[in-house]
């Protein structure tokens, strides 16, 4: 089949690789040139795992390419998939689709032949039947145009592997033939065997923003118990495993910490919340309040935790921050929890110096006053306290004895809750953690001029201090 993907971000550009390599011809389109360059000459314009091998297959079997062309798109695509950002509308919660409305009055008036125009984007319920009335003003005499929805549940991190297996498909259709071309498009997927939902747009549409509140809520459940342990002496981690035995509740999306961010949970809660009030039914999601408050709390705590261990002031301290993206394997820092709390930190008058293996280049446009450091040594030289803050494999594999003989004191928080605390204490390190209460502290081992030699912050003297100091922000 003939497809376009139009919005070549997180979700089009893999939708659009996916497509092309399940067999379909495929035309990208995006108003960013930079990116659709980018994308032609088979370099994604932001870090997925796998997504490099699927597009550079794509490109090469010439069933793929892109445009900035909306003219083009129309021209070219049977089914035209809309997977632009459905980002927060700035002073309010609701979700701003200005960027769909876009698509619609840019490609609508160009089209010549009978297509199905199909929505992946994250949407307000009712949206579908607001396009197809906006549509029918603009569709050109005779010519058969129809709206669906089809909502995506691609993880970043996951997206090709999401995309081309996904757990189900949801199609929200208003006529056979809507759902017949669905059905077309993801034919091997289903015979593969993934379940194929077809219903209505509203209850499409409400799948996705159900499932992304759903998850949410298990965070912020799973850190709301954390709270509690923290205040009873308990440990979440074994409670989490504990509760997840349990299969009708599950041990995913139950890690205790910083909580969630991103481009997906925290605003679609949020808009969920702004469509349900205008929908006469606010009372009936009001707790979703509360799960991004606790989500936000996570950061507080985490802040405060990072200040207790420095003595209660950040100013004139040195603080190493590990992790800068929303969550490993990806390079977003859209509403980042980890670089919130650096900012704040930086804020605070701490000295911060941020590591991340994937994100640096993001974090940096997002906050440019943070210092960034290529290497986890160098980001923890000196360091007063470490933050533990996105949970990137490699941090695991770090070795604490030999970073804390380059701190200036081995304080760590592992707001994650992933790193191996015993290891980390055995090698002299206080670790803290939200929902974990552990000793405090235990005794270091004997190092001749180790870190323990350095354990006041401001009597620190680190023997690369110098270098760190002298290496110019990025
Ligand atoms: C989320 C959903 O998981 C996808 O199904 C959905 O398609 C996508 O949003 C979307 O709406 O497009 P994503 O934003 O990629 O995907 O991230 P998640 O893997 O859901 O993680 C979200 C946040 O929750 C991250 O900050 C992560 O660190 C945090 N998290 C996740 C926890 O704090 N604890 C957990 O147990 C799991």
């Amino acid at each position: 089949m003939r497809l376009t993907v139009i919005g070549t971000g997180y979700l089009g550009a893999v939708h659009a690789a996916c497509m092309a390599d399940i067999g379909h011809e495929v035309l990208g389109v995006d108003v960013d040139a930079e990116k659709i360059r980018a994308l032609t000459e088979g370099r994604p314009p932001f870090f997925e795992p796998g997504l490099d091998e699927v597009l550079t297959r794509a490109l090469d079997s010439g069933r793929l390419r892109f445009s900035t062309s909306l003219s083009e798109a129309a021209a070219f695509g049977e089914v035209h998939f809309v997977c632009v950002g459905t980002p927060q509308q700035a002073g309010s919660d609701a979700a701003d689709l200005r960027h769909v409305d876009a698509v619609i009055d840019g490609l609508v008036p160009h089209l010549s032949s009978p297509c199905l125009i199909v929505g992946k984007s994250t949407v307000p319920v009712g949206t579908t039947p607001r396009i197809a009335a906006r549509l029918r003003g603009l569709a050109p005499e005779g010519v058969d145009v129809e709206v669906a929805w089809n909502p995506e549940f691609l993880r970043e991190g996951f997206a090709v592997e999401d995309t081309l297996r996904p757990d189900r498909l949801v199609a929200g259709v208003t006529s056979p033939r809507a759902d017949g071309i669905l059905r077309e498009v993801y034919a091997p997927m289903l015979d593969a065997g993934i379940p194929y939902i077809s219903t209505d747009p509203a209850t499409a549409e409400l799948v996705k923003v159900a499932a992304n509140s759903f998850l949410a809520t298990k965070i912020s459940f799973i850190n709301a118990m954390a709270e509690v342990c923290d205040a009873a002496g308990a440990d979440v981690s074994t409670l989490a495993d504990a509760l997840g035995h349990d299969t009708r509740i599950g041990r995913r999306f139950l890690n205790a910490g910083l909580g969630f961010g991103g481009g997906c949970l925290p605003k679609d809660i949020r808009a969920f919340t702004a469509r349900a009030r205008e929908l006469g039914v606010g009372e009936a999601v009001s707790f979703l309040r509360q799960v991004d408050d606790i989500n936000l709390r996570q950061r507080l705590r985490t802040v405060a935790i990072a200040r207790d261990l420095v003595g209660g002031a950040f100013s004139g301290h040195r603080i190493a921050v590990l992790g800068a993206t929303f969550k490993p394997n990806s390079d977003d820092v859209r509403d980042s929890p980890a670089l919130a709390v650096a900012a704040a930190v930086h804020r605070e008058g701490g000295e911060v110096r941020v590591h991340d293996p994937e994100g640096i280049y993001n974090a940096h446009l997002a906050h440019p006053e943070l210092r960034y450091e290529d290497d986890v040594l160098t980001a923890c030289r000196g360091a007063d306290v470490v933050l533990h803050l996105t949970e990137w494999s490699q941090y695991r594999e770090a070795d604490p004895v030999k970073l804390a003989r380059v701190v200036c004191a081995p304080r760590l928080v592992d707001a994650r809750n992933n790193l191996d605390a015993g290891l980390w204490r055995s090698a002299g390190w206080t670790v803290r953690t939200l929902g974990r209460p552990g000793p405090a502290t235990v005794p270091a081992p004997q190092r001749g001029g180790g870190a323990l030699g350095h354990s006041s912050a401001r009597g620190c003297a680190a023997p690369a201090e110098g270098a760190v100091l002298s290496r110019a922000p990025k």
